[in-house]
C-alpha cells in the first residue's frame, strides 16, 4: 500500500483550519488586483519567500497583512472554494472552519460581507466537494475581552450561522481566563466552545481553557505534555486536541518534526487529531500533515486511521452524521 495514498484517501474531518490562513498567494494577488490594493510584495514568489517564521507573531504579521486584500463577498467565497477544492483532494469529508471576525471588521469590512461570502461557498460544499462544513468564529485574544464581547454581540443575530466560538491570535501574555464572560454567554447561546491554548503559551493556559472557559476541544494543546497531571486530565476526559504538526515546526514551537510530542500524546491516551492550521502558509494541507507524521514519527496505518477516526468523533456533527463518516 502506498503510504501517501493512505494519508490522502482516509476519510477525515479537519477541525483546525483558519480560512484566512488558506489564502494562497495567487488568490491574494488576484483579490488585490480586483480591489485596487497594493500588496507590499513584488509578486507571488516574493510573498512565498517570506513564509519563513521565527515564532507565532512573525507569522501573524504576515497573516493579517495578507488578508487585507479580502474585501468583497466574492473574495470570501473564492477563498472558501479554494480551500474546499484542496481539502477534497486530501480526503476531507467534514470541515469546521475558523474565521476571525475582528480581523475584518477592524479594517472596515462588514461582518455580513464575511458571513455571506463564506456561506455562498459553504452552503453547497457537500454537493460540490463532498464536504460538510461548519463555521467557528474566533475572538482575537490580543484585542482583549471587551472587544470580544462586542464582537459576540455583533455575532449573536447570526448565531444560527455558526456552530461555535474560539480564541486565537497572539497567545503569550493573553491568558484564556480573561474571556470567561464571553465564553459563558456563548455557551448560554447553545454554541460549542474551543480555544487555542498551549501552542506557545504555558500549560496553565490549557488548564484555564478547560476549567474556566469549559471548552469542548483544545486547539494545539501541545505544551500540556509539560504537566503530567494536566495530560492525565485531558486523556481521562477525552478532551480532543487539534494538533497541527507542520504549523508547530514552521512557527518553531517544536524544533523539528521528529521532536514533536505527538507520540507522547498518543501513548498517554489523548484523543489527538491532525490538522493544517494555516495551510497556505505552513507548507501543507491536512493530508500532508498525516504523511509528515507517518514519515518523521513512524506512525503506521493503524495510527493514521485512529487520527482520522478521532477527527470525526471530535467533530461537532450530530451522532448520526458522525457514524456515517466512521
Ligand atoms: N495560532 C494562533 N492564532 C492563529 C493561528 C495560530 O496558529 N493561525 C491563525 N491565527
Ligand atoms: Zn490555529
Amino acid at each position: 500500500p502506498d503510504p501517501a495514498g493512505m494519508a490522502l484517501s482516509l476519510p477525515k474531518a479537519e477541525l483546525h483550519i483558519h480560512i484566512e490562513g488558506a489564502l494562497e498567494p495567487e488568490l491574494a494577488f488576484e483579490c488585490a488586483r480586483r480591489n485596487g490594493i497594493l500588496l507590499p510584495y513584488a509578486d507571488v514568489d516574493d510573498l512565498r519567500r517570506r513564509y519563513d517564521f521565527s515564532n507565532l507573531q512573525s507569522f501573524l504579521d504576515l497573516y493579517y497583512t495578507g488578508m487585507n486584500v479580502l474585501r468583497t463577498t466574492r473574495d470570501f467565497t473564492e477563498l472558501a472554494d479554494s480551500y474546499l477544492a484542496r481539502a477534497r483532494e486530501q480526503g476531507v469529508r467534514h470541515a469546521e472552519i475558523f474565521f476571525d471576525p475582528q480581523a475584518h471588521t477592524l479594517r472596515g469590512v462588514e461582518l455580513s460581507t464575511v458571513l455571506d461570502g463564506l456561506e455562498a461557498s459553504l452552503a453547497t460544499s457537500r454537493e460540490r466537494f463532498g464536504i460538510s462544513t461548519r463555521l467557528i468564529a474566533c475572538f482575537l485574544r490580543d484585542r482583549g475581552p471587551e472587544e470580544a464581547m462586542a464582537t459576540f454581540d455583533a455575532l449573536l443575530p447570526h448565531a444560527d450561522r455558526i456552530t461555535g466560538v474560539g480564541l486565537d491570535s497572539a497567545e503569550s501574555g493573553y491568558p484564556p481566563d480573561a474571556f470567561a464572560a464571553v465564553f459563558s454567554r456563548a455557551r448560554e447561546a447553545g454554541l460549542s466552545l474551543v480555544a487555542h491554548a498551549g501552542e506557545e503559551g504555558p500549560p496553565e493556559y490549557v488548564w484555564q481553557a478547560l476549567d474556566v472557559l469549559g471548552v469542548d476541544r483544545v486547539d494545539h494543546g501541545i505544551r500540556a505534555v509539560e504537566d503530567a497531571t494536566l495530560l492525565r486530565r485531558i486523556a481521562r476526559d477525552q478532551v480532543p486536541l487539534t494538533v497541527c504538526p507542520l504549523s508547530n515546526v514552521r512557527l518553531r514551537c517544536v524544533s523539528t518534526l521528529d521532536q514533536h510530542c505527538l507520540p507522547h500524546l498518543v501513548d498517554t491516551g489523548v484523543s489527538a487529531t491532525l490538522n493544517s492550521d494555516d495551510p497556505a502558509y505552513f507548507g501543507g494541507y491536512v493530508a500532508d500533515n498525516y504523511s509528515a507524521v507517518q514519515r518523521e514519527l513512524g506512525f503506521g496505518d493503524t495510527a493514521l486511521r485512529e487520527f482520522a477516526a478521532n477527527s470525526i468523533r471530535a467533530s461537532f456533527l450530530g451522532q448520526d452524521e458522525r457514524e456515517q463518516l466512521l
